[in-house]
């Protein structure tokens, strides 16, 4: 049984259902066992024994969250022991505009899996809604590689956003994306 931790920190609950979703995808794959924490309550050990680890975090000032850059400092000694090399790593992000400038978000986050020796993971989707014949419900609707992008309207709740493509988009990162290789 490999195991997939997804380790997310979310300000205001709207990364939180990408959290959510991406959880749902990958508890689909088989001989997979998958855990969602946040990372008010981090379970080291979990992170440790993992084959793979899932980041996400919400878009704050063009970079990941102050409280998910803690989380990252905080495994300095880890990458000094290599500890996590050869895990596998993806990520995700979300933030209120449609660029909003989350492409640094997953930047950063695969530069912390590359400097700690990690496998990084793209979303391996194509673009949606990017022609005429494209519209905001597809899949990977804001056409991001890297990782997984959602966009969250900045005065509705997370009852309401992300909406159902990008929830979508996040569960297929943790489905197809890093697990069954
Ligand atoms: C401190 C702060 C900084 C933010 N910076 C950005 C930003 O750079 N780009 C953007 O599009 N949205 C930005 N937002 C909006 C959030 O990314 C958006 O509301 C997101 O849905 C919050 O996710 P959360 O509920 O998981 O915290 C910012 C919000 C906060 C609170």
């Amino acid at each position: 049984m490999k195991q997939l931790e997804v380790i997310y920190h979310s300000g205001y609950g709207h990364t939180a259902v990408l959290a959510e979703a991406v959880h749902r995808g990958a508890s689909q794959v088989s001989g997979v066992e998958v855990n969602l924490q946040s990372i008010e309550k981090i379970d080291w050990d979990r992170l440790d024994n993992a084959d793979a680890i899932i980041l996400g975090s919400p878009t704050y000032m063009g970079s990941v969250s102050a409280p998910f850059k803690a989380f990252m400092d905080e495994t300095s000694s880890r990458w000094y022991e290599r500890a996590w090399r050869n895990k596998l790593a993806a990520g995700f992000t979300n933030s209120a505009s449609w660029s909003g400038d989350k492409l640094n978000t997953l930047i950063q986050m695969s530069i912390f899996a590359a400097q700690h020796g990690m496998v990084w993971i793209g979303l391996d989707q194509l673009p949606g809604y990017n022609s005429t014949h494209g519209s905001p419900e597809d899949l990977n609707r804001i056409g991001s590689y890297l990782g997984a992008m959602a966009q969250s309207d900045a005065d509705r709740p997370p009852e309401e956003v992300p909406p159902k493509a990008d929830q979508e988009t996040a569960s297929l990162l943790g489905n197809e994306s890093p697990m069954q290789r």
